[in-house]
């Protein structure tokens, strides 16, 4: 179906970010799990974003309201050792009353068109499997290409905390610290080596960490620790709190974003900073912590298991490959997670 002339199309304007804002609180408050954002959040998560593309922003207005929209960033990763450029289309959003017009479908063609006209490799999404929009996208040619488990831990404020965190950060001789700026150099290279390991990813340059890190105070809260034994960073962790609406109830929850350990499956020192993370959370009135891995993580997920978390979901990354690559052999690895595609 196309959208009558009613319907104008255009990329984004300055001013528009309210609207849009608005537009993906409305669509997405209609599923059954959500997380409702600011406009705070909004600016920092395009406009702020290091290579923000407002031509990546597709909208479709009616008499001068914003009624459609989808948002197409850009980003490389690393795909079967082939280095991939990638369209990544996030918040495919309609006005709950205008649901099955044709206007995400139109949306959705012109981020293909300007992915083609970018020569991109490809375009990627992150979709849940069950929900209506996974069939649209399998129609553009989005093929599912990993699977993404939502890993869960309640929290409970009377409950001991996992391990006996204080005694084992002594005996490892080690230190736990807050990361500032001033030692972002070092993290991102212990962090890009370390995430190396995985597939899909690719070294994050220090414009895109910082802005991650230490650029999204105003729109919610996060904090990253790094634990150090004889002056070496040997792992870390950020936490996050982003209010989750899950069934009609708020839920304060800690994202655990982003835990690495310098040495491949050192679980001391995971278990050092996945404890520090849990303790901060509560600290901070979280009922919830959550952790997303994709399949083939296999250490990762017994880890988290291992330390009272439930798998209680799945997402699937998609992809349309507009140049040739296979993914096939990469798909039975362990994924990267781009947290911010995925929990907004
Ligand atoms: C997903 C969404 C953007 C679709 O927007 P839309 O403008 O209605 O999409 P279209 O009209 O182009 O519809 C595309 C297809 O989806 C179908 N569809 C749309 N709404 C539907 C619904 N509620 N249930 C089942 N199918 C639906 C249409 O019938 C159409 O199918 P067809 O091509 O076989 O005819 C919209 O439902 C939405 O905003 N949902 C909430 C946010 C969300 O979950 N986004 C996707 C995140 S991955």
């Amino acid at each position: 179906m196309v959208p009558s002339s009613d319907y104008k199309l255009r990329n984004y304007q300055p001013g528009d970010e309210f609207q849009i804002n608005s537009l993906f609180n409305a669509a997405f408050g209609r599923n059954s799990v959500f997380t409702p954002r600011s406009l705070d959040f909004w600016v920092w998560r395009y406009l702020e974003m290091p290579g923000f593309d407002p031509k990546g922003v597709f909208i479709l207005e009616k008499g001068g309201r914003i009624v459609s929209s989808v948002i197409e960033t850009f980003r490389k990763a690393k795909l079967g050792g082939e280095v991939l450029n990638l369209g990544v289309i996030d918040d495919v959003s309609t006005q709950p009353e205008l649901w099955g017009k044709g206007l995400a479908s139109k949306l959705l063609e012109e981020s293909i068109k300007y992915a083609e006209q970018k020569s991109l490799d490809g375009l990627t999404l992150y979709a849940d499997p069950e929900g209506h929009a996974h069939k649209i996208y399998l129609k553009y040619g989005f093929v599912d290409a990993k699977t993404f488990h939502f890993y869960i831990k309640t929290l409970s404020q009377d409950e001991p905390l996992v391990g006996e965190e204080e005694s084992e950060r002594k005996h490892n001789g080690g230190v736990l610290k807050l990361l500032t700026k001033e030692n972002l150099k070092e993290y991102a290279e212990k962090f890009n080596k370390a995430y190396t390991r995985m597939e899909a990813f690719y070294p994050l340059g220090i414009d895109v960490l910082n802005w991650r890190l230490f650029e999204s105070e105003k729109a919610f809260p996060s904090q990253t620790w790094i634990f150090r034994s004889k002056q070496e960073i040997m792992g870390g962790g950020t936490l996050r709190i982003r209010e989750i609406v899950a069934f009609g109830s708020n839920v304060k929850t800690a994202l655990l974003e982003y835990m690495f350990t310098t040495k491949p499956k050192d679980t001391s020192t995971a278990k050092i900073i996945l404890s520090k993370l849990l303790e901060e959370a509560k600290m901070k009135g979280c009922s919830m912590a959550l952790c997303i891995i994709s399949s083939n993580c296999d250490f990762e997920s017994k880890f988290l298991e291992s330390n009272g978390f439930s798998k209680v979901a799945e997402d699937i990354q998609m992809i349309k490959p507009l140049s040739k690559f296979d993914f096939s052999q990469s798909a039975k690895h362990c994924w990267y997670t781009p947290y911010e595609h995925m929990i907004g």
